[in-house]
């Protein structure tokens, strides 16, 4: 009976994640492949795009069908891929203008220099610089080729008169390169990539021109230089909360404890171990911010005293001195702007509502989320959570959800609260 109900835990858990993973859903996508030795990775690009459930629509030019071909990215997209082989059973051989005109997005990638260079100068020559040329959704371009080629100058004057005819470069990373060289012309993780198509489309832009905030993750307190007091906090809640204020529009400072998590595109993280040092980086940039989201688990306590060198065992019980460390979040309450949105966490095993509502209270806080960590699907590590959100406006339950959707319900609830404040 019990290990029955807790598998079902488990597989609605499981099914909720899947739902996470939707973001793309509803939206097409041109994915323009070119000859760089890269064009291997623009499959596992195609099904990293297909799994967030976007309608992906690959053309590939001659020389990218040396390096793959199309049945994979057929496979991988459901979609016919577009080539320049003359083929009369296809409609979009004839029709790609119409993909140009339906696409929300265009992305080359990997883009040789050649490309570039003709997408530069309004060349159109094949399938993919025809249809490119139609597009005017947001098109995304990711140069990858030898450091040589992409530090050249015509290259680099190729890629300023894309940016100027409103292209977006995705960075090349810095690696070793197939060529053997090393340097900048790497083709940037596939994962990267998505991010940066997220950010352009995923969303409305409704949180465009606010500063946003967010913590996330652990404090750690150290007892000596080995050993430090923390707590299971894995960051996911706060990390959803910055990427989905980021894919809103919203310029994001992520101060983050230490976790194992991959910042999101285009989130400027701040690291950070302690509570003080969390207090420091958040209070010297609370006043430039509209709103602040705690979902740090900061520590209330640290040791009285770090001892320099390593604490050596003994026969004697140890006993460790503790003195609270600052409430940051109460700090921001008591120092709150005038327009200034304030959101905090409240992690509680019992009693949830009424000791949130105090914490809300007591903190000056527009909105508070509340969790109970002891119900399945809830609070650290997991990806989804079980969360109640409590303002002046009343008590939300939300059920059992990824943390991208908590955080998509958390920063609606925001954006209300905001529209009510500018309009009184
Ligand atoms: N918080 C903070 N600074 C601290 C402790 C907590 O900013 N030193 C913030 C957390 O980021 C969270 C909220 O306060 O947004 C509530 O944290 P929680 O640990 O649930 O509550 P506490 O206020 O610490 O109260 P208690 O431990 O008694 O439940």
């Amino acid at each position: 009976m019990r290990t029955d109900s807790f598998c079902g835990g488990l597989c609605e858990v499981k099914l909720q994640k899947a739902e996470g993973d939707r973001m793309l859903q509803g939206k097409t996508i041109i994915l323009g492949v070119t000859g760089s030795i890269a064009a291997y990775k623009a499959a596992n690009l195609a099904s990293l795009l297909k799994k967030q459930h976007a309608d992906v629509h690959v053309i590939l030019t001659k020389n990218a069908m040396q390096f793959i071909g199309p049945v994979t990215f057929e496979t991988l997209t459901g979609n016919k891929c577009l080539t320049d082989t003359f083929d009369r059973s296809h409609p979009f051989e004839v029709e790609h203008v119409e993909l140009a005109k339906r696409a929300d997005l265009a992305l080359v990638a990997p883009a040789t220099a050649n490309v570039m260079a003709k997408l530069a100068h309004g060349l159109a020559d094949d399938m993919l610089t025809t249809t490119m040329l139609a597009c005017d959704c947001p098109r995304l371009i990711a140069p990858a080729m030898n450091t040589r080629m992409y530090e050249n100058p015509a290259t680099r004057d190729n890629e300023l008169i894309l940016k100027k005819y409103g292209w977006k470069v995705i960075q090349p990373a810095v690696g070793h390169l197939a060529c053997g060289d090393t340097g900048k012309g790497k083709f940037p993780e596939e994962s990267l990539i998505v991010g940066h198509v997220l950010n352009e489309i995923a969303f409305a832009k409704d949180m465009a021109g606010l500063r946003v905030l967010v913590t996330a993750g652990p404090t750690i307190e150290p007892i000596d230089p080995v050993r430090f007091l923390s707590n299971h906090s894995s960051g996911k809640m706060g990390y959803a909360i910055a990427h989905v204020c980021r894919m809103r529009g919203a310029e994001v400072t992520l101060v983050s404890g230490r976790t194992s998590l991959d910042a999101p595109v285009g989130v400027t993280v701040v690291p950070v171990d302690s509570a003080q040092e969390m207090f420091e980086a958040v209070t010297g940039r609370a006043g430039q911010q509209d709103m602040i989201i705690k979902a740090a688990a900061v520590a209330d306590y640290r040791p009285a005293v770090v001892a320099d060198e390593k604490v050596k065992k003994s026969d004697d019980e140890l006993n460790i001195e503790l003195e609270r460390t600052q409430d940051i979040l109460a700090w921001l309450g008591a120092h709150k702007g005038e327009r200034q949105i304030l959101c905090g966490f409240a992690m509680e095993t019992e009693h949830m509502v009424e000791h949130a509502q105090e914490k809300l209270e007591r903190k000056n806080l527009d909105l508070i989320a509340a969790n109970n960590v002891k119900v399945a699907g809830a609070g650290f590590g997991t990806d989804t959570n079980v969360v109640t959100l409590i303002g002046a406006q009343g008590v939300q339950e939300l059920a059992l959800m990824s943390k991208e959707d908590v955080a998509v319900k958390l920063t609606d609830e925001l954006l209300k609260i905001r529209a009510e404040r500018i309009s009184k």
